[in-house]
């Protein structure tokens, strides 16, 4: 059975996203073809980028980056619930996503970085 991570992207204090990460967990709490899990990146404080290799070696230095990495490995997929801030994705995913990519396993995030938020259709909620 695939795991999949839903990803809340905001972090703020009064956030609406977790709202909305709360439904997506509902909707996805019906399916029988996955597992799905709520990964708030509030639990997963990063600072900016400061690993010296390229992500994608998955050699990290920083027990923070180590932590984040082996959490994300546990899953085979994601979905993220991102809000829009100045026409794009919270600063937060955008580093927590750059900080540790799964390509170094056999789990890339996406062929483009953007990918993730590049895709406007609505998901559906007929499962
Ligand atoms: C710093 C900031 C920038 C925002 N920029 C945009 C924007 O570019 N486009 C938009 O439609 N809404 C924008 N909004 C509105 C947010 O999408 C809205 O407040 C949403 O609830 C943010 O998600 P959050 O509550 O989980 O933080 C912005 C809000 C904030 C706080």
């Amino acid at each position: 059975m695939p795991r999949i991570a839903v990803i809340l992207g905001s972090t703020r204090p009064g956030r609406r996203g977790e709202q909305v990460a709360r439904w997506v967990m509902d909707v996805a709490g019906r399916r029988t073809d996955g597992e799905f899990e709520l990964v708030d990146l509030a639990d997963h404080p990063l600072p900016h980028l400061d690993e010296p290799l390229l992500p994608s070696m998955g050699q990290y230095q920083n027990a923070h980056t180590q932590n984040w990495a082996a959490t994300i490995a546990r899953f085979d997929g994601f979905v993220f619930v991102t809000p829009e801030y100045n026409h794009s994705t919270s600063g937060v995913l955008k580093n927590a996503m750059t900080t540790s990519t799964p390509s170094g396993t056999t789990r890339p995030w996406a062929s483009s970085p953007t990918a993730p938020w590049a895709e406007r259709e609505p998901p559906s909620t007929s499962a």
